[in-house]
Order: C-alpha cells, then structure tokens, then sequence
C-alpha cells in the first residue's frame, strides 16, 4: 500500500471530498467565503460519528460528567471578563507592494508569499506588526450602540463557566466534576487556509474539569485527561507514531493557561500540527465572571466547610480538525485485482457507511428482493447501511471504498438457496460467506 506523505495529498483529499458529498466550498455558487465549509451528506455523518465519540466517553458513559449546549451569542462583556477583548490576538502583517495581510508568526506563508514576489523580481517590505483582535463582532436589536455590541464566541468555554453557578444550584455536584459540551466557535482568522485546519467558523467538544485548587488534584487531573484526550485521540483510527503531545513553551501559552500541552499529528502538508489542547485553566475564568459579574461563583466544599473557587482542567479538541486528521490518515492508494484504487481506511465506528448491501445483479427481482429484505432488516439496529444496485458490483465496490465502507455485502444466487451472503473487507478485498443471521455481529 502506498501512503502519500506530501502536500498532493491534501488536494486529493480535498477533491474526494467534494466529489463524495463529504465537504464543500462554502456559499460556492457565488464565490465561496475564505475560512468557510460546508459539510455534505457523508462529511456530516463522519463529524457527527466523530462527536458521538466524544460525547460518549467524556460525557455520557462517565458519572462526573455533565453535558450542556450554550448559545453563541454572548455579551461583549463575558469577552471582557474572559480577557479575549485584550488578548485573543494575533500579530499582522502587511506587504506594502499588495498589501495581502499574512499572521507575522506565520514564517512559512511569509516566505511564500516573498517567492511570489520574488519571482516578478520583486522585493517584500512588511508593515511593523499590527496587534488583530480575533473575535467576531456582531450588533443585535435596532439600534448599532455599545449595549447591541455582541460576540460570536471565540471559544466554547465561556458558555460553561458563565453557567457554573446554574449547574450547581440545579444539579448539586460534588468536586471534582466536569461540565461538557460540543458547539461552534468563530475565530477572524487573518489566514485561514489548510481546508478544515484553519476556519473562521469551527466546531468545538470540551470538556471543563473542576477540581480543588490545592497543589496535588490539579497536576493529578492533568496528567489524567492529557492520557485520556491522547487515548481518545487515538482511537479515532490513527497510529501512535502519528500523534504526540507537546508541552507549550510559556511564551505559547494562552492567557488563561498555567500550562498547556497540545496534542498534534504529523500532517502531509505542514508537519506537526495542533489537533488539541489540554489546559490547566487555574481559577482564572470563574474569578473573572465573578469580578465582572458581582456574581459569586465560588464553591462551597461541604467536608472542609470552607468556599473556594475550583480550579479547572480543560480539554480541547477542534471538531474539523479531527474529520481532517482522520481523512489524512485514512487516505490508502493501492491495487487490487490488477486495478488501482483509492480507499478511506476509516475505522468502523465512525465510517458515513458501515456497511452497504447489492444484489448481485439488478436485473433479477428475487435477488433485489432479498438484498432489500436483508439492508432493512440490518437497518433495525445500524443506521448507517446503505444499499446500492448501481452499476457492475466491481465499480459498486470501488464507490464504496472510496467513502471508506468497512463492509459490503452481496446476495448472489447462493443466497437464496442457504441463506449466506459474501461479506467484503475493504482494506484486504477478501470476501468470505458468512450466514445472514450472524451479519450483524460480524459488522458491529
Ligand atoms: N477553549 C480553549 C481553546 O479554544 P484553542 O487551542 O484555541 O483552545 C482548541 O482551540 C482547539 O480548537 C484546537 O486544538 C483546534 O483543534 C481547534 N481550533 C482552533 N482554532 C481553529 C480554527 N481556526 N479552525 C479549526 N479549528 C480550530
């Protein structure tokens, strides 16, 4: 098998994915908006495959865990308290012959940028770094005055914290717990680009994990949720020797973060890239919103009788980012039978596809019959089976591949006589005969 490790392969992935329903230029017809995508038919079932993932193992299958859905809207003041209106910036540039402007820590854009210049026989001069606010403003009612002034979240976070002192008076939890939650977040980004790694508009899962504010609990939680992020991560379908995590220097870290460790995969098209965070957020959200609040959201330890604002552990993982990274990582060119191919190896549980179910020949109503029969009644407890009469069952299997179909299973002439089918394995392309009755253990 052949794994493409160059910047080709980002186009070919961005190709298949248009051409498969999988991601689209955004508002295309009229020209498309930078930063922007949309997700067709088989992407949004990847992504909503990706944060049912999330969901389950940080939220739904754990007790200290609740999940909740905050608005994207929010007052300019919560961007205050959060220290986002002053800090959540970025150093611009602008070349004077152009007058593009290009992130200035962005070394490697810079230096194509000077190329394209280079070759008019041109030389750059930069503008002297200009600071970028990154938040999405907004003007909500009649009126565009300071109150009407609102933000398009630039992190999902803010909806948790400005929430604590809710989930704590209606749902009473004990420390340590954590508040989870998945949602759009919106960045100006000054160079947005590499497809789904650098959006203006993005989604989001997190989880915000308070905890004492002592010397021990924090670290402890910390080194828990970096493996547990890492573990996740990895399940995802992707190799270890492609993932890392990496300690922030302190002149990366955010403004909230006491320390910060990101995890990356080696991408194609740029090396190691940041596919999550895990920040140790300290007090610092829950002091802000009550300073600028008047709201006390401190918490009340009932063993050591004392109130104390918990410290938070976060995890963060950018939705988009990991449907890119699976997609970078599932990319498989090879041959079978004579015949290149490209192939999606998707892990199963997040395959658009779990399996699709031909008759062998479509012109033959008892083997139609039967497919139908069979996807319906796999259908009961899978959604996600497709059934599919189109063409010779070669290019039908092919189409599969492409989309990263784990199963394909025929009903051929045998089948009506002892009720097995062919049941295919994308990555091998071996088929076996496997009883109808069992077919839904065997691809579960
Ligand atoms: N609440 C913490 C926070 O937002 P972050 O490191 O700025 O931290 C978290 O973002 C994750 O969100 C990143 O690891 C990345 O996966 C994703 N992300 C951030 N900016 C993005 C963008 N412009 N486009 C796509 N994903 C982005």
């Amino acid at each position: 098998m052949k794994k493409e490790k160059d910047s080709e392969l980002m186009e070919k992935i961005v190709a298949l994915c248009k051409r498969r329903g999988f991601v689209y230029p955004s508002s295309e017809i009229y020209g498309g908006l930078a930063g922007i995508w949309d997700y067709g038919p088989l992407g949004v079932e990847l992504r909503h495959n990706i944060k049912q993932h999330f969901w389950n193992k940080f939220i739904a299958e754990r007790d200290d865990v609740y999940g909740m859905s905050a608005a994207i809207l929010m007052p300019a003041r919560v961007w205050e308290a959060s220290g986002h209106t002053d800090s959540f910036s970025d150093p611009l540039v602008e070349c004077k012959i152009c007058h593009s402007r290009i992130r200035a820590d962005q070394t490697d854009i810079i230096a194509e940028h000077e190329a394209i210049h280079a070759k008019k026989k041109e030389k750059v001069e930069w503008s002297e770094p200009k600071v970028f606010n990154l938040l999405v403003e907004t003007h909500l009612g009649a009126v565009e005055d300071e109150k009407s002034l609102a933000y398009l979240r630039g992190e999902i976070t803010q909806g948790v914290h400005v929430n604590f002192k809710n989930i704590i008076d209606s749902m009473h939890p004990k420390l340590p717990f954590g508040i989870g939650q998945i949602g759009k977040a919106f960045r100006n980004e000054i160079t947005p680009g590499n497809f789904l790694f650098r959006q203006r508009e993005f989604e989001q899962m997190e989880l915000q994990y308070y905890v004492k504010p002592d010397e021990k609990e924090p670290k402890e939680w910390f080194e828990y949720w970096k493996q547990f992020a890492f573990d996740w991560y990895l399940s995802l379908g992707f190799k270890k020797e492609h993932l890392r995590l990496r300690q922030h220097a302190e002149d990366e870290r955010a403004h909230y973060a006491k320390d910060a460790w990101d995890i990356e995969y080696n991408t194609s098209f740029g090396g190691w890239k940041e596919a999550w965070g895990i920040h140790h957020r300290g007090d610092w959200d829950l002091r802000r919103h009550s300073e600028y609040s008047k709201v006390d959201l401190s918490y009340f330890d009932e063993e050591a009788k004392k109130r104390y604002i918990p410290f938070d552990i976060e995890c963060s993982g950018g939705v988009d980012r990991a449907v890119l990274f699976v997609l970078l990582e599932a990319y498989a060119e090879d041959e079978l039978g004579g015949e290149p191919r490209v192939y999606l190896k998707l892990s199963k549980n997040i395959a658009p596809v779990r399996a699709a179910v031909f008759p062998l020949l479509k012109n033959k109503p008892e083997l139609v019959a039967k497919a139908r029969e069979v996807y319906k009644n796999l259908k009961k407890t899978i959604s996600s089976i497709q059934f599919d009469d189109n063409g010779n069952i070669g290019k039908r299997y092919r189409r599969q591949d492409e989309i990263g179909t784990p199963f394909c299973i025929t009903i051929d002439f045998e089948t009506l006589e002892d009720d097995t089918v062919t049941l295919r394995d994308r990555d091998t392309g071996e088929q076996r005969r496997v009883a109808v009755n069992d077919l839904s253990k065997e691809i579960k």
